[in-house]
């Protein structure tokens, strides 16, 4: 036998011409059904090349609608427009959740803007007032994005939106335009109303996409990231569909169809098919399944235990035998039991994400009470349970 490199037939690729155009923080040369806010955002920004302040800017939409594509990719443009009249204009992109906290969103802006800044140490008023006297040397327009800005309502950062939003004031030459996105629809609820109004100039709202437009889409990313010929007809259709059925997700299109390329490619298909995708998908829910549960607190955990443990005896049980079960278990990892109604308020947000369903038994003169079907796979379930260490004591 030839003698033949292990390697030489890995990282040889039948399907992708080129996987990375695939994941989803690259940003494609073109987004198709999304030329006007493309336009409308460029617009705005516009004035910072003839030196007056852009209008701030709130962008929001649900998730995977192109926003942060939208962002970077009208960004780049200016940030070369600005270059190529020689103007004065910088840009900042920040994601405040990678970033999450205040200090570290400041910390990300000083250092975007080529100051330099401790990682710890300083007061987050200082890192501010760093970056107030560096700007102000000269005059320049800054445009500063927060990208996922909702983290830093939650992170309770809002004093510093507060500041950031009012930077001009404390500015003599700068002038800062201030851009947050969102796919938080309660953040216009929580978000302070000075920061709301200062941010809401100017409002951009994205739609989600219908299946039509997700099938452009996915043919614009295929086209750099598949060998022609690979993708069966019918499968971008079918993934545009999928997705559209969820909220019209350009992200979870693009996740769906790269997918089921890595599976095609896995056991060694020349092409990808329908059948591909369906599989990626039954691979996608179940990971997010795992995900959302090792992710509950520890008695919504015990909750989910309890119901697997009956279901796995006598099929959909009621909530007066789940609590008798998580009882027991509350009592054998010696922690306190909660309340009836707060366990039931548990099932209901069990419901919720979708692990169960509840539906309503009416027994007569015994009252009403709820039977709980579960949703998702035992052996998902148990498998995530069991990676916390309070729960693997039980089983
Ligand atoms: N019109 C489009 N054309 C091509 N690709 C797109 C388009 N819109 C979105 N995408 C792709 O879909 C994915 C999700 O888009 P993006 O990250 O911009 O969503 P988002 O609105 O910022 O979502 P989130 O609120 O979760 O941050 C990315 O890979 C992006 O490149
Ligand atoms: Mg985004």
């Amino acid at each position: 036998m030839a003698a033949q490199n292990l390697f030489s037939e890995f990282g040889q690729t039948k399907i992708f011409k080129n996987r990375s155009a695939m994941v989803s923080d690259f940003v494609p040369l073109s987004l198709p059904h999304r030329e006007n806010e493309i336009r409308r955002l460029a617009q705005i920004l516009a004035p910072g090349l003839s030196g007056t302040r852009p209008n701030n800017v709130f962008m929001y939409g649900l998730t995977g609608t192109g926003k942060t594509a939208v962002l970077r990719y009208v960004l780049t443009m200016l940030e070369s427009e600005a270059g190529r009249r020689g103007v004065a204009v910088r840009v900042v992109y920040v994601n405040a959740r990678k970033d999450d906290t205040g200090y570290r969103v400041l910390t990300q802006v000083g250092r975007q803007l080529d100051l330099q800044l401790p990682f710890t140490g300083l007061s987050v008023s200082e890192v501010y007032s760093r970056i107030v006297d560096h700007v102000d040397k000269e005059e320049e327009t800054i445009v500063i994005s927060i990208d996922e800005i909702d983290n830093l309502v939650k992170d309770n950062s809002s004093n510093l939106l507060y500041k950031v939003a009012r930077i001009n004031s404390d500015l003599a030459k700068a002038q800062v335009s201030l851009i947050g996105i969102t796919n938080d629809a309660r953040m216009l609820e929580i978000l302070d109303p000075r920061v709301r109004s200062s941010l809401g100039e100017e409002e951009l709202v994205f739609a989600p996409y219908d299946s039509e437009q997700l099938r452009d889409i996915l043919n614009v990313r295929a086209k750099d990231a598949f060998n022609d010929g690979t993708l069966q007809e019918g499968v971008i259709p079918y993934v545009a569909a999928l997705a559209a059925k969820d909220h019209g997700d350009a992200r979870k299109a693009v996740d769906l169809l790269r997918k089921a390329g890595e599976l095609a490619e896995r056991v060694g298909s020349d092409v990808v098919t329908t059948d591909h995708v369906k599989r990626a998908l039954t691979e996608i829910e179940a990971d997010t399944t795992m995900e959302i549960i090792e992710r509950l607190p520890l008695h919504s955990k015990l909750i989910l235990a309890s119901i697997m443990k009956l279901d796995e005896s006598n099929r959909n049980p009621i909530t007066g035998d789940v609590l008798a079960t998580y009882a027991q278990m509350c009592s054998r990892i010696g922690t306190e039991v909660l309340t009836a109604r707060r366990v039931s308020e548990i099932i209901n947000e069990l419901d919720m994400v979708g692990i169960v369903t509840t539906s309503i038994l009416n027994r007569g003169r015994f009252g009403r009470t709820k039977r709980i079907a579960l949703n998702v796979d035992h052996k998902h379930v148990w498998a995530s349970l069991t990676n916390d260490p309070v729960l693997k004591q039980l089983v």
